[in-house]
């Protein structure tokens, strides 16, 4: 019973780190915008994007689902998956691990097998992260591996154990079948590894001008 407790304890703050660190995230564009003050308190930050930020619930609900996958209650884990893709149209399994800061665009994504995937990770809509079934290599239930800052277009599959290295832009539409880089482009079909990574997050964005 202890050890229960202790593991639901554990899993719980573990949830409100990750959950602490997608809430800067997200809450980034709305204060560019003068939409949320930066001295709000956490919870109201939290609340707002809540309500008001597309598909910030869908991340709220992977890490509830987390938090029971690791709290020992996996029907319940799976139950809140379901219920994410029913509203939202995000699929996640319960071996996915993502650290914090992931942003998920605008939804219709499925990330599945042994996956793991770093902080501040961005998954634009109609991705696919999960397992390879290549004839080439023997079948295992592992993903990809995708680093720190890494962002994924539109459309684009990665599938199979392979790594993807810190601070990757993966084009839309890739299909992404061996390891890519850090800080490389990955386009194309079979996707194609080029100079030149994701732009830090320290360069500053600016609204077009009308
Ligand atoms: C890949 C991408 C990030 C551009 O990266 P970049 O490093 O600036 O690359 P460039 O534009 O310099 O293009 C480099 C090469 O890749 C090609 N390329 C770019 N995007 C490509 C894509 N998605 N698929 C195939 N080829 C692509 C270019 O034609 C160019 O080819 P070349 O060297 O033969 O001329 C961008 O094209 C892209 O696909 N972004 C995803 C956008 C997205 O998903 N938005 C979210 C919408 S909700």
């Amino acid at each position: 019973m202890r050890g229960r407790i202790e593991r639901i304890r554990t899993a719980w703050r573990e949830m409100k780190a990750l959950l602490r660190e997608d809430v800067e995230l997200q809450a980034q564009w709305p204060r560019t915008f003068g939409l949320i003050r930066a001295d709000r308190p956490a919870w109201f930050t939290f609340l707002y994007l809540l309500f008001a930020v597309h598909m910030f619930p869908a991340v709220v609900l992977y890490r509830v689902q987390v938090f029971l996958y690791e709290s020992g209650f996996p029907r319940l884990a799976t139950l809140v998956s379901r219920l994410n893709s029913f509203l939202f149209d995000v699929t996640i399994g319960n071996h996915v691990r993502a650290g914090g800061g992931l942003l998920i665009a605008h939804g219709h994504v499925v990330l599945d097998g042994w996956t793991r995937i770093g902080r501040r990770v961005e998954i634009n809509p109609f991705v696919t992260l999960g397992i390879g079934n290549s004839s080439r290599k023997p079948f295992e239930l592992w993903g990809p591996e995708i680093g720190d800052d890494v962002n994924i277009g539109t459309g684009a599959k990665i599938v199979g154990r392979i790594k993807i290295g810190e601070g990757v832009k993966i084009g839309a539409n890739a299909v992404v079948v061996s390891d890519i880089p850090a800080f490389h482009t990955a386009v194309g079909v079979p996707a194609r590894a080029i100079p030149g990574g994701r732009r830090r997050e320290t360069e500053r964005w600016e609204p077009p001008k009308a």
